[in-house]
C-alpha cells in the first residue's frame, strides 16, 4: 500500500522531514520509489525538462495525464501528486474540479495548484469533492514568471506578511501541504511554524518540513538553468554524452554488437540453409 496524505501530515507532527522529487516517466519514477522518496510530484516543469518548452505555460491537461499515468505505473510506495497546468483551474471552479478529477483518474492521489488567497475558494471546492490539494505559493512559475521573472519572494515585511496570509488561507481552505518556491528562508521558517500542514520547500531553506527538487536538476541532466537552490548529486549529462559517443564509436569500429549481443541459428539448420541457397 502506498503512502497516503494522512501519512504525510503525520510526518510533520512527528518532526520527520518529507522528501519530494519530480517524476514524469515510468523508469525514473520506479527508481525514485525504490529509493524511498515520500512523494513523487508530476510537476508541470515536465514542459521544460521533458518537452523542451521555455516555461510551463504551454503544458496541457492531456500531457499532464500522460505523464501521471506513466509515473503511477512505476510507483509502489510513494504518494503521487500531479500539477494542474496553466489555465486548467483558473477559469472557473467547474473546470478546476473536472481537471483535478482527470489527474486522479490518471493515477494521482492529489493535485497541486499555484496561488494564494485568490485560489482559496477553488481549493475548497476541489477538497469538498474529496480530492486532496497541495498549495503552491512564493514564486509561481505559471504567473509570477510572466511579470517578474525568477525572483526571491518575501524579502520585505509587506511581501512576507502577504505570504504568511496566503499560507494561512490555504490551510483554512483545506490543503494537505504547501509548496514554497524561492521564499526567503526566514519567511519559509515562519510559515512552517505557523501552519499545521507540511511545507515543502524549493529554494526556501532548511526550515521547511520537506524539500522538493526537479529530478533532472539533481541528477545533473538539465543544463539550460542551474538555480542557486539546486544541489547536483551527479553530473549525468556528461556521463550520457560520453556513453553515447562511445556507442557511436563502437558501431563505427564494428566492436558493437559483440558475440554476446547476437543470436545464432542451430548449426544443422544453418547447414541446410547454406546447401539450399548455395553459399
Ligand atoms: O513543476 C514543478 O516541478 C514544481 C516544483 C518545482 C515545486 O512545481
Amino acid at each position: 500500500m502506498h503512502k497516503s496524505v494522512q501519512d504525510i501530515l503525520k510526518m510533520k507532527k512527528e518532526g520527520r522531514k518529507i522528501s519530494v522529487i519530480t517524476s514524469y516517466d515510468y523508469t525514473l519514477a520506479s527508481l525514485c520509489d525504490r529509493a524511498g522518496i515520500d512523494v513523487l510530484l508530476v510537476g508541470d516543469s515536465a514542459g521544460m525538462v521533458m518537452l523542451g518548452y521555455e516555461n510551463t505555460i504551454p503544458v496541457t491537461m492531456d500531457q499532464m495525464c500522460m505523464f501521471t499515468e506513466a509515473v503511477s505505473r512505476g510507483r509502489t510506495n510513494s504518494l503521487l501528486v500531479a500539477d494542474l497546468p496553466f489555465m486548467s483551474y483558473q477559469v472557473n471552479i467547474d473546470d478546476a474540479i473536472k481537471n483535478s478529477g482527470r489527474l486522479i483518474k490518471a493515477g494521482a492521489d492529489a493535485v497541486k495548484l499555484e496561488g494564494g488567497t485568490t485560489m482559496a475558494e477553488t481549493i475548497s471546492a476541489i477538497v469538498d469533492v474529496g480530492i486532496p490539494v497541495m498549495g503552491h505559493i512564493g514564486l509561481q512559475p505559471q504567473t509570477t514568471m510572466l511579470s517578474q521573472g525568477y525572483k526571491v519572494q518575501g524579502k520585505t515585511k509587506d511581501t512576507a506578511l502577504k505570504l504568511i496570509d496566503d499560507a494561512k488561507e490555504l490551510e483554512e481552505a483545506g490543503v494537505f501541504s504547501i509548496a514554497l518556491e524561492m521564499v526567503s528562508h526566514e519567511v519559509a521558517e515562519i510559515i512552517s511554524e505557523t501552519v499545521n500542514v507540511p511545507t515543502i520547500g524549493i529554494g526556501s531553506g532548511v526550515g521547511c518540513d520537506g524539500q522538493v527538487l526537479v529530478i533532472q536538476d539533481l541528477l545533473g541532466m538539465y543544463d539550460k538553468l542551474k538555480p542557486k537552490f539546486v544541489k547536483r548529486y551527479m553530473n549525468l549529462s556528461e556521463d550520457i554524452v560520453e556513453s553515447v559517443a562511445n556507442y557511436k564509436k563502437d558501431i563505427e569500429l564494428g566492436i558493437f554488437p559483440g558475440q554476446e549481443n547476437w543470436f545464432s541459428m542451430e548449426p544443422e539448420e544453418l547447414k541446410k540453409l547454406r546447401e539450399e541457397i548455395g553459399r
